[in-house]
């Protein structure tokens, strides 16, 4: 096993009503509030009108910023830090996705300081930032319960992430029942996203068994309920039992144990977000099949015992791969970029992509060659 620190500060609220408490929970960091959300979805569901009628009845005063694009972008950041900065405001409140929380981090951080939040993303350390508080309306990325926050910066064509201790939220609130609007598409790339964070992990450094059973368990519950949820989607016990899931895949407990995670296939289905607007999800169901194809003869051990446990049946690393890809198939989800309709001549972007973002797994390294390997097994 490898030594690990283990922190995580987020009160995590979860259950069918549990916004019940959101304004007071607010009003613990002061009076007023930038509210930030996405492209509509609060509004159409209602959810809007609910936390606003809230935030009055205590009290709250609100500035918003709203329009965080899915794969979200450094000039919404900075667009809604300068309206944070210049209302003073003492909480951001973040109701969304992965997308707007993971905005709301590096507003968080970029309010009190004079510069673009990208410069985070390139080495600038995160000494102070506004408190948030979470509505998480997607249960995918587990953005909820970590500090990390992925963003897109398209004049210098990078997706990259950043996390300090600061950028962790205060409190999350998850109630199940929020995500009952989530389409079809959206909820099956939101389970193959939290299956991915768990073989991310178990592709990582670190002989924990602990750990790798943790992985396991998550999976398998993914694997169990995420297909009932997708022909039952009004189904409340379904959507409970994968946002908690989700939750669980990237909050910290399956790295326990080991040095790093692997994440080579995030680096690079990144790639396809930024070049594609690839919905991140749906960028890791066609990259990973094609990553263990590409890497099998390094990992073979590890992917056959990947698949013989969650199949529960002895299968070799072939069988494994063959066996994963066809369950995110069965999801409904595109394993080759083809599958988007996206297609052309797109081997040289995606490449020139991939050595601009220094694409790359923290246990299974690659070349450039093991690039163009790769994007021919996923096109
Ligand atoms: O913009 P709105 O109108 O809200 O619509 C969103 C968006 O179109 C919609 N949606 C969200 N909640 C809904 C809903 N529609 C109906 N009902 C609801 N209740 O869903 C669409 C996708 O939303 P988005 O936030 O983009 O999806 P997701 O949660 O998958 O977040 C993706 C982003 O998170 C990053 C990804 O790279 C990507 O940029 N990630 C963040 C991570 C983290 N912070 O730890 C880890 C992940 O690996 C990932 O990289
Ligand atoms: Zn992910």
């Amino acid at each position: 096993m490898e030594n690990f620190i283990a922190y995580n500060p987020v009160t995590l609220h979860f259950g069918k009503n549990i916004l019940s408490t959101l304004g007071t929970t607010l009003k613990e960091y002061g009076n007023r509030v930038l509210f930030v959300y996405g492209k509509g979805s609060v509004k159409k569901s209602g959810l809007y009108d609910r936390i606003i009628a809230d935030l009055k009845s205590q009290g709250i005063e609100v500035c918003e910023y709203s329009g965080i694009k899915s794969n979200p972008v450094i000039e919404d950041v900075d667009a809604a830090a300068v309206v944070g900065r210049e209302n003073n405001v003492d909480v951001i409140l973040a109701v969304g996705g992965g997308s707007v929380i993971d905005s709301s981090k590096i507003i968080s951080a970029t309010i009190p300081v004079e510069h673009s939040g990208w410069n985070f993303f390139t080495g600038t350390k995160a000494f102070k930032a506004v408190p948030i508080v979470a509505v998480l309306t997607l249960a995918a990325t587990g953005t909820e319960m970590n500090p990390f926050a992925v963003v897109s910066n398209h004049a210098l064509g990078q997706k990259s992430a950043f996390g300090s201790p600061l950028t962790f939220p205060k409190h999350s609130f998850l109630d199940p029942a929020l995500t009952l609007t989530v389409p079809r598409d959206y909820t099956a790339y939101g389970i193959a996203d939290l299956i991915a964070h768990c073989f991310e992990a178990w592709f990582g450094i670190g002989d924990t068994t602990l750990a790798d059973r943790f992985v396991i368990s998550i999976v398998k519950e993914a694997m169990k309920y995420g297909p009932m949820l997708l022909v039952d989607l009004q189904n409340y016990e379904f959507r409970e039992k994968i946002m908690f899931a989700a939750t669980m895949a990237l909050n910290g407990m399956t790295m326990y144990g080991r040095s790093t995670g692997d994440w080579g296939v995030h680096s690079a289905g990144h790639i396809l977000s930024l070049l594609y607007d690839v919905p991140h999800g749906a960028s890791l169901t066609i990259v990973y099949p094609a990553w263990m194809r590409h890497f099998k003869d390094r990992i073979a051990d590890r992917i056959a015992q990947l698949g013989s446990e969650l199949f529960d049946e002895p299968l070799t690393a072939d069988q494994s791969i063959v066996r994963i890809e066809t369950f995110f198939k069965s999801l409904g989800c595109p394993v080759r970029l083809a599958d988007l309709n996206i297609a052309g001549d797109l081997r040289k972007p995606i490449f020139e992509s991939m050595v601009h973002n220094k694409v790359n797994g923290g246990n299974v390294r690659m070349l450039e060659e093991d690039y163009s390997e790769l994007i021919g097994l996923f096109l």
